[in-house]
């Protein structure tokens, strides 16, 4: 399935699942507005209304079962994987790996119906994050640094993904891209209800608050997903960030000065927010993430949208509840 990189021609028709989602939703609006056919793969109904609206084909699945959905990747060249198990609650470890058990079963329907459906699919976006990296503190890292050897935070599920993606890399030639991204904000997931907590004064500082934490706009994502479709070549792995890795104080007392509150002041250690969020939205939170990100530049040609939070966070900035 390798073949030669094109540069800045749209490679046809994308099946994207998980386009509900942060960055699905993101990356939809940022194919269709480039000239890409997008086949979204949604779970229910209200989510054929919304693919509609942005101009794609919705098909109606779930990834975890085979089922009518698979015969939508027919035609389709390329395959972005935006999906993520969600289990309601606090994110211990055990549950983060029933999520990347889930995680596992959604990629081995999703890989098997891709070899039945799609034999010569031209790219296979994944995504994971950098929590995946082996790098802790001030040091600066980048994607020839070693992946963690032990996992913590979200890393308990995407290690645990990824030696089946490599397997399929090397038994059958899947054309994986592989990306990984810090903490992705935009106007769903995880950003609207921090910044309600900062406006309410519930936020707190999960550690020392000193560590560095790297964060990307969903949009920014979306972008780096759409050029990873047509630059690059298979066995290919990104980190995709913005300019500015920022201490979590910093950043946090940013966010509090443009919704007009006082920042939190309160330090959490984290075996205390592991009570709260779990143990590894705790670490994922307090866990130091410098990483460069020249590659994703030079290499796929993102200019970023929101290159820091200054210019990103104002721009998603929900109305106050
Ligand atoms: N958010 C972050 O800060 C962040 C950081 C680094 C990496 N990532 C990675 O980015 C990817 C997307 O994350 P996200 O934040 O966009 O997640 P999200 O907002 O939770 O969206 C996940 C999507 O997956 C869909 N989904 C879940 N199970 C499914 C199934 N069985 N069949 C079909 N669809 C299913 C969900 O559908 P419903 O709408 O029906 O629930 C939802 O639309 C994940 O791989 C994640 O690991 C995210």
């Amino acid at each position: 399935m390798d073949d030669i990189p094109t540069a800045g021609m749209p490679s046809g028709s994308v099946f994207v699942a998980g386009a509900r989602g942060l960055v699905g939703s993101a990356l939809v609006r940022e194919l269709v507005t480039n000239g890409f056919h997008v086949v979204g793969l949604v779970r229910h109904r209200d989510g054929v209304s919304f693919l509609e609206q942005l101009g794609a084909h919705p098909v109606l699945g779930d990834l975890a079962v085979p089922g009518d959905w698979e015969n939508a990747l027919t035609d389709v060249e390329s395959v972005v994987d935006a999906t993520q198990a969600r289990l309601a609650g606090r994110l211990t470890v055990s549950r983060a790996i029933q999520m990347a058990e889930a995680r596992r079963q959604m990629t081995r329907t999703l890989l098997d119906a891709i070899q039945r459906k799609a034999p010569s699919l031209r790219r296979y976006v994944a995504l994971s994050g950098l929590e995946d990296y082996e790098s802790t503190g001030d040091t600066w890292f980048d994607e020839s640094t070693p992946l963690a050897a032990r996992p913590k935070g979200f890393a308990h599920i995407g290690l645990r993904v990824l030696p089946l993606l490599r397997e399929a890399r090397e038994k059958w030639g899947l054309p994986l891209v592989l990306l990984r991204m810090g903490l992705i904000y935009g106007s769903s997931g995880w950003f609207p209800g921090f910044v309600e907590r900062i406006r309410t004064g519930k936020g707190v500082l999960v550690g020392s608050g000193r560590n560095y934490s790297s964060l990307v706009a969903a949009v920014d994502v979306a972008q780096a997903i759409r050029l990873s479709l047509e630059r690059t070549r298979p066995g290919s792995e990104y980190i995709v960030a913005d300019d500015e890795p920022v201490v979590q104080e910093e950043w946090v007392r940013y966010l509090a000065s443009i919704c007009g509150v006082a920042p939190p002041r309160r330090r959490v250690p984290v075996w205390l927010a592991s009570l709260a969020v779990g143990r590894v939205n705790a670490e994922t939170f307090s866990s130091s993430k410098r990483p460069r990100n020249r590659r994703m530049k030079e290499e796929l040609g993102v200019t970023l949208r929101h290159p820091t939070v200054r210019d990103g966070f104002p721009r998603f900035l929900p109305a106050p509840a």
